[in-house]
């Protein structure tokens, strides 16, 4: 399988007046070309924040340390114009909040003519959007927007006429999260990166969205960054497991999922095979302040399994079985990372 992104030793920090943010540290990551990867862990571990920097909309968020490679490019060193034609192009991001992600000013059909604009012509948003009634874009891009949304079967739940007419508000979230999906998809993206993609979604629109990026799946390289472990392990092939703005865990999605090996991920994942009546397994201590780390791994505090060296000495990351696996249970001598 070809490497499409690689991310290396990425390491993205906030300066605050109340001091350094270290949302993401020495991250490893890689996606293979049509390969799905999902991504979970805690809210606050730095999901969102490693994807927005990948696309270099992390402000005021900043790299300070690593390398992003996406098809043999070094995305940190592009000028900020070429950056312009990786965005929506080449990576294209769903973003997190499908109720705010839509522009209320604007109808489903600019926005989305919008987005095949600047997919065509260059350029950034507010530029080409069109000025007072909408027209309906050109024929060409009237019948790429219809066919982007019949590939995601917008016409089994709505008038896909009446669709382009309406506003963002006039919308249910299942399909103002197709939406999105439909202008992602309007830039022939090569990796598609869903945050969140079935969040605040009712049973019905969860199915569908899932549904939907089950048929994407194989068709480009997608990111499916969730909560909802469920849903991950429906749509990906492979996962990564986040704790305080680190991987801890990658591997393919059975070995992850049938046999954790990170103490974090197994709570993570018991959390979901509770049966009726078991009690919830709790993370114990305090979910972690990401401006001031523990010594050691960020997770001995609440670790069941922590050991003396844990609470010295930060793990490298070593292999065990087909994952890779940042804890001291597997490291293979002692090492700082
Ligand atoms: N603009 C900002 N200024 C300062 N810190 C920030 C900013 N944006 C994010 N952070 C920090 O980065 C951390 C990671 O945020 P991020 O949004 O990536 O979390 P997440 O894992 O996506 O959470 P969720 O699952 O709730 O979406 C946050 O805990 C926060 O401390
Ligand atoms: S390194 Fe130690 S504290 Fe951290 S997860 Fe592994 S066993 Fe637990
Ligand atoms: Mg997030």
């Amino acid at each position: 399988m070809t490497e499409l992104l690689t991310v290396s030793d990425l390491s993205v920090v906030f300066d605050t007046p109340a001091g350094r943010v270290y949302a993401n540290r020495s991250i490893n990551l890689s996606v293979n070309e049509n390969e799905a990867v999902g991504v979970m862990g805690e809210s606050g571990c730095g999901k969102t924040v490693l994807f927005l920097s990948l696309l270099r909309l992390q402000q005021p968020g900043r790299i300070v340390r690593g390398s992003v490679i996406f098809d043999g490019h070094d995305l940190a060193r592009l000028s900020a114009s070429q950056m312009q034609w990786v965005r929506g192009r080449q990576m294209a991001l769903v973003p997190q909040d499908h109720s705010t992600a839509l522009n209320p000013a604007f109808t489903v059909g600019q926005q989305l003519d919008e987005a095949l604009l600047i997919r065509d012509r260059g350029g950034g948003l507010w530029r080409t959007l069109p000025v007072g009634r909408w027209a309906g874009g050109s024929q060409a891009r009237r019948e790429e927007i219809r066919s982007v949304l019949d590939e995601l079967a917008m016409g089994e739940l709505v008038d896909t006429a009446r669709l382009l007419g309406r506003y963002p508000h006039q919308l249910s979230g299942g399909i103002r999260q197709r939406v999105l999906i439909a202008m992602a998809l309007l830039g022939r993206p090569r990796l598609l990166v869903a945050d969140e993609p079935t969040t605040a979604l009712d049973r019905a629109s969860r199915a569908q969205t899932l549904e939907v990026l089950s048929a994407l799946r194989g068709r480009m390289a997608m990111v499916v960054i969730s909560h909802d472990l469920d849903a991950i392990r429906r749509t990906c092939d492979r996962v990564a497991v986040m704790y305080a703005g680190r991987v801890i865990e990658t591997g393919p999605m059975d070995s992850v999922f049938g046999h954790p090996s990170h103490p974090y991920t197994s709570l993570l994942l018991s959390c979901q095979k509770l049966t009726r009546g078991q009690r919830l397994p709790a993370v114990g201590g305090d979910v972690l302040n990401l401006m001031d780390f523990p010594p050691g791994c960020s997770f001995h505090p609440r670790c069941p399994r922590a050991m003396p060296v844990c609470s010295r000495l930060e793990p490298a990351e070593s292999h065990a079985g087909s994952s890779m696996v940042a804890c001291h249970l597997y490291a293979t001598g002692e090492k700082t990372c």
